[in-house]
């Protein structure tokens, strides 16, 4: 399959830096990872075939197609339309342990398995090595809902012959519970309120392709979110929301490199804190209605603290350190969503940075020359920003372990490129 051909890295892959060059030009970015993959589990829920558009280019996605497959689902994926479509005429109820252990994403087979065949076993799924990641709200609701919930070290089994309406208030507006508690929900009997849901632009575009298919959903957008369950759903032909932390990576790269950059395909309103603290450190950003400019041509500190939508995004935070090391003054950024997103500071401050980490809290003080480096392990977000800051290093820097990279952003390389950056993907021979 084409998409496998684009997308699929040999895990001695890495990216050879050099920095220097201003970002410049323009960029057309793609459908969001964290909303294609959800629409991608959520054509468990009928019968009928799905057909996506706008699915990016990334690694995970022939991986929950590996998924979804497992589990008897129909699944062609096109590469040159950036198409997906899906069908789950009799779907089975126990997903791949290869397939699943391999993206965090694969959770979200488990509400639609649920709603759908009323029986669901997971292995424990993989995904980014940024903390605890626990499953204990998605697990929870669904026990609220009328599941019977068992888990052991290999993964979880859940049952529920009579699948219900149910209160449900979440500890913290996970992103994942209310996703699967969400698509659960559809089919359940009678009515599910989810109270501090989390409300992210793609877990919007989530509800509202379920609503095209028929689900009674209120609350969109909203921390409180109604669901009356349906009998069935039907097939739709949607369009994946285009991925604002790819296009805040790129604002981000374009303004620490000095550059001038348009960036299209991005709805500026689902980056309004981003672009609000970008304009605060002096970046200099047009907004169209689908579009955005950025320029920048000096940097001051700003203080980030990273929270659930419509806070600032954890997936952005390592990438605005890395912008922060050239601002002039002290920022603070604070990390409230996941406890070891702070473990690529070691590296930034290989680099040069002089960045000084307390618990959940980070000092950037800038503006530091960065150096090249070689850079290993880091996660997808992390694993941008490392490529960011051999953008502005003097010399080379090698970003190992590009996997993770793939899986979250299509095209890296050429689109960097395309702007004028000195990059290339090289095989990683280790040495
Ligand atoms: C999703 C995104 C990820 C993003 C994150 C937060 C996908 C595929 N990934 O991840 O890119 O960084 O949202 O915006 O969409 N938690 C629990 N118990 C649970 C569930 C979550 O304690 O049952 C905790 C997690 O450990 C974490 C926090 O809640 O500290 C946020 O997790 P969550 O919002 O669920 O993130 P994901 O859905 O995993």
């Amino acid at each position: 399959m084409a998409l496998l051909s684009t997308t699929t890295t040999v895990a001695t892959d890495a990216f050879r830096v050099r920095g220097g060059a201003r970002l410049h030009g323009t960029i057309r970015l793609s459908g969001a990872k964290n909303s294609a993959l959800k629409l991608m589990a959520a054509a468990l829920l009928s019968e009928e075939p799905l057909q996506l558009r706008e699915v990016p280019a990334i690694a995970d996605v022939p991986v929950m197609a590996e998924v979804l497959r497992g589990l008897g689902v129909e699944v062609a994926l096109d590469a040159e339309r950036q198409t997906c479509r899906l069908q789950a005429t009799d779907p089975g109820w126990h997903a791949p342990a290869d397939a699943v252990s391999r993206i965090r994403a694969s959770l979200s087979t488990l509400g639609p398995l649920v709603a759908r065949v009323r029986r669901a076993r997971l292995a424990l799924p993989g995904g980014d090595r940024i903390g605890a990641r626990s499953i204990d709200l998605h697990l929870r609701g669904l026990a609220a809902m009328g599941a019977e919930v068992r888990q052991d070290a290999h993964g979880v089994e859940v049952t529920a012959p009579d699948l219900h309406g149910a209160m449900i208030t979440l500890d913290f507006p996970s992103v994942g519970a209310t996703e699967n508690l969400l698509m659960a929900a559809t089919l359940a009997d009678g009515t599910t309120v989810i109270d501090n849901a989390a409300r992210e632009p793609e877990i919007q575009d989530l509800c509202r392709m379920l609503v095209a298919m028929g689900a009674r959903i209120d609350g969109i957008g909203q921390p409180r979110l109604e669901i009356e369950g349906v009998d069935r759903l039907r097939g739709v032909t949607w369009e994946t929301c285009p991925d604002r932390i790819e296009a805040g990576t790129y604002a981000m790269a374009a303004a620490a490199t000095g550059g001038d950059v348009v960036i299209e395909r991005v709805r500026p309103t689902d980056l309004t804190l981003p672009l609000l603290k970008l304009r605060a450190s002096g970046v200099l950003v047009e907004e169209g209605s689908s579009s955005l400019r950025v320029t920048s041509d000096g940097l001051r500190a700003v203080d980030v603290v990273t929270l659930p939508y419509p806070g600032f995004p954890t997936d952005l935070q390592p990438q605005l350190m890395v912008l922060l090391t050239q601002a002039r003054g002290t920022s603070r950024c604070t990390e409230n969503v996941f406890e070891s997103r702070f473990s690529f500071v070691d590296e930034l401050a290989r680099m040069g940075a002089d960045v000084e980490v307390d618990g959940h809290h980070a000092l950037i003080r800038g503006p530091s020359r960065l150096h090249g480096a070689v850079l290993a392990g880091l996660d997808v977000r992390a694993g941008a920003a490392g490529v960011m800051a051999g953008l502005i290093a003097e010399g080379e820097t090698i970003v190992r372990d590009v996997h993770h990279i793939d899986r979250g952003y299509a095209h890296f390389v050429p689109r960097l490129q395309a702007l004028g950056a000195d990059i290339e993907r090289i095989p990683d021979t280790g040495a």
